[in-house]
């Protein structure tokens, strides 16, 4: 949420900033700017919407050889020029992701000091706020100190001060913040792409840790001002992995990676069978419950889990969203494991309430892709679901890769338990094994997916229906479509919809029905007829040999079957199918597949 690049060293900054940029607008972008030191004077250009607005407006800039610069996703006052950063007020001016939560109080105090303001930002306030500080005591990282001591809410900030265009000042709390190195310069920013193309060696910078950085020192203080020692990391992800490698969107390219990133996500645990599966799995037999906690699609996958984890493991399972966990009353105690799931490992709200669990004494699990994240730090424990970088705001092979070490999970303890026999799990690992095949073949079946997307995609509403972990698809499937196309789509419960909803079937309203279960084949079937009787255009996704059985029934216009698996490969042969029909969808209707309108990558906000 919010995107922050700087550069000080021998480049151009303006040309490292652009590029830094461009591989960051997925974290936000309302609006881009950039400020640059040239001929010992701040200069700062700001545009409303994509970098491509603020890249043809740098043009009258001079080299420089410091800069700092931001992509927004507005929090505070509506996505216009004046509102976006970087802000400047004195003698500072700054970059900021986060939230500021005591702005109000703030501005009031440094209005009653003499400021005024320009935006309606919280960022503008913490920029005075700190000009504020330094001007009475000359000193930057006592400055940046005071400023995190009278600042709530979750912050990082690049800084440059009139005083110093040698270095560039970071602080952070709560959101996200590197510090890269190379030979020619150093850099900071909210997340590796936009330092990849440069160099893949960076340094975390932890809560309540200060950085002073130039072309050739990177000097990291404690908040007592030690000098730290920091680990330097080395990126191993290429960029390609960033890059969209000739496809037309990342959305597209992310789902054709799922048959090697989901290899890559059961290979960390086991390449033959059930017994390595259990020897490289800690054992979570002992738990007598588990909370899954989650948002968005995150939560979706953890729906998924619930399901498996009951079945399978005989282990009672809450999920919660991570934005109701925090202020629900929660039963818990040493005997649960809390889960919590999140791609970006930054995910506020499901930071807040991994901190919450912990708080409690309860064993946390995170199970994480941004490798070195905040929750993947915090937690007791984390599971890497080893998709690589994931751009496209719409999540798809994170979410498989979630759903699939869930399933792993369930299998080890069911298996342990004595509920699955070691034969039934090796068969299960031969299906699993099977998927990234055939997820391929579902990939190069497109044509199917066209035609459906030409026949749905001018419709307004949409509805998915299934039952059990049907249901659990449907959800993601509906946030799927509905997030990248504009179109209002709901998932229902297949036996729920006659509860009210089906009042909003019409003649021609499309009706996604997946039926994968055969223990429940019917009973969907019927649900779905139901909405046929009332004039819906019915698509269903559903196995073969469910298919086979019911195919001369007359409640369907379309089809499409997946190959008949073990229950384990089902759920991500389906959800695929509902990854592809979206982004068809979008496609067809133009939308900016990657970046949906009000949406961001990673939501560093409550
Ligand atoms: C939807 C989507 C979001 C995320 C949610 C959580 O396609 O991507 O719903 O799943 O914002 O994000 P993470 O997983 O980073 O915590």
């Amino acid at each position: 949420m919010c995107g922050i690049v700087g550069y000080v060293g021998k480049r151009n900054s303006v040309d490292v900033l652009i590029k830094g940029l461009k591989n960051l607008e997925y974290r936000g972008y309302d609006s881009a700017g950039i400020a640059v030191c040239e001929n010992d004077k701040i200069e700062i250009v700001k545009k409303e919407g994509k970098i491509k607005n603020l890249e043809s407006s740098v043009s009258s800039l001079g080299s420089s050889h410091i800069g700092i610069g931001h992509t927004r996703w507005a929090t505070h006052g509506p996505a216009n020029t004046v509102n976006s950063h970087p802000h400047r007020v004195g003698c500072v001016t700054l970059v900021h992701n986060g939230i500021i939560e005591n702005y109000v109080k703030l501005r009031k105090e440094l209005k009653d000091l003499g400021y005024s303001f320009k935006s309606d930002t919280d960022t503008e306030v913490a920029c005075a706020l700190i000009d504020s500080i330094y001007k009475e005591c000359k000193d930057k990282l006592l400055t940046m100190k005071k400023a995190n001591e009278k600042i709530i809410g979750s912050f990082a900030f690049a800084i440059l001060f009139d005083d110093d265009f040698d270095n560039i000042y970071v602080m952070r709390k709560d959101s996200p913040l590197i510090i890269a190195i190379s030979d020619d310069g150093n850099f900071i920013a909210s997340d590796v792409p936009a330092i990849l193309e440069f160099t893949n060696k960076y340094i975390l910078l932890e809560k309540d840790e200060y950085g002073v950085i130039s072309g050739d020192k990177v000097i990291v203080y404690d908040n007592d001002f030690n000098i730290l020692d920091k680990e330097i990391l080395t990126y191993e992800e290429s960029l390609d992995s960033a890059m969209k490698n000739g496809y037309e969107h990342f959305m597209i390219k992310e789902i054709n990676d799922e048959p090697r990133t989901l290899t890559a996500t059961y290979e960390q645990f086991f390449k033959s069978d059930i017994n390595e599966l259990l020897c490289n799995m800690p054992d979570f037999s002992k738990y007598k419950s588990i909370d899954i906690i989650g948002c968005g699609s995150a939560y979706h996958a953890g729906l998924v889990g619930k399901s498996f984890l009951e079945r399978y493991a005989d282990i009672p399972v809450n999920t919660y969203l991570a934005s109701e966990y925090r202020y629900e009353k929660n039963f818990s105690d040493s005997s649960t494991l809390t889960i919590l799931i999140s791609q970006s490992g930054e995910t506020a709200d499901t930071l807040a309430a991994l901190r919450k669990a912990k708080d409690r004494g309860i064993d946390t699990l995170g199970i994480i892709n941004t490798v070195g994240s905040s929750i993947a730090r915090e937690a007791s424990k984390v599971f890497y679901i080893k998709v690589g970088c994931e751009v496209s705001v719409a999540t798809t092979k994170a979410y498989s890769a979630q759903v699939l070490i869930l399933e792993l999970m369930a299998l080890c303890i069911g298996v342990r338990k004595g509920i699955i026999s070691l034969e039934a799990a090796n068969d299960i690992i031969s299906d699993i094994k099977e998927l990234p095949s055939l997820i391929e073949e579902e990939i190069n079946n497109k044509p199917s997916y066209d035609k459906i997307a030409s026949l749905i995609y001018k419709n307004e509403d949409i509805f998915f229906l299934g039952r059990g972990i049907d249901y659990s698809l449907c959800m993601e499937g509906s946030l799927k479509l509905k997030e990248i196309s504009y179109i209002h789509s709901e998932s229902y419960a297949a036996g729920e919809l006659k509860h009210g909803t089906i009042s909003l079937i019409d003649k021609g309203t499309p009706v996604i029905g997946l039926v994968t279960d055969p223990d429940l084949a019917m009973k969907t079937i019927s649900n779905i007829k139901e909405t046929k009787a009332r004039g819906s255009f019915v698509v269903l996704v559903t196995l073969e040999s469910i298919f086979d059985e019911y195919k001369n029934d007359d409640f369907y216009d379309e089809v499409i079957t997946i190959k008949d698996v073990d229950s384990f490969a089902s759920p991500l042969l389906a959800i695929t199918i509902f990854q592809l029909i979206s982004y068809e969808v979008a496609k067809l209707r133009g939308e900016a597949i990657d970046k949906p309108r009000n949406l961001a990558k990673s939501v560093t906000v409550e």
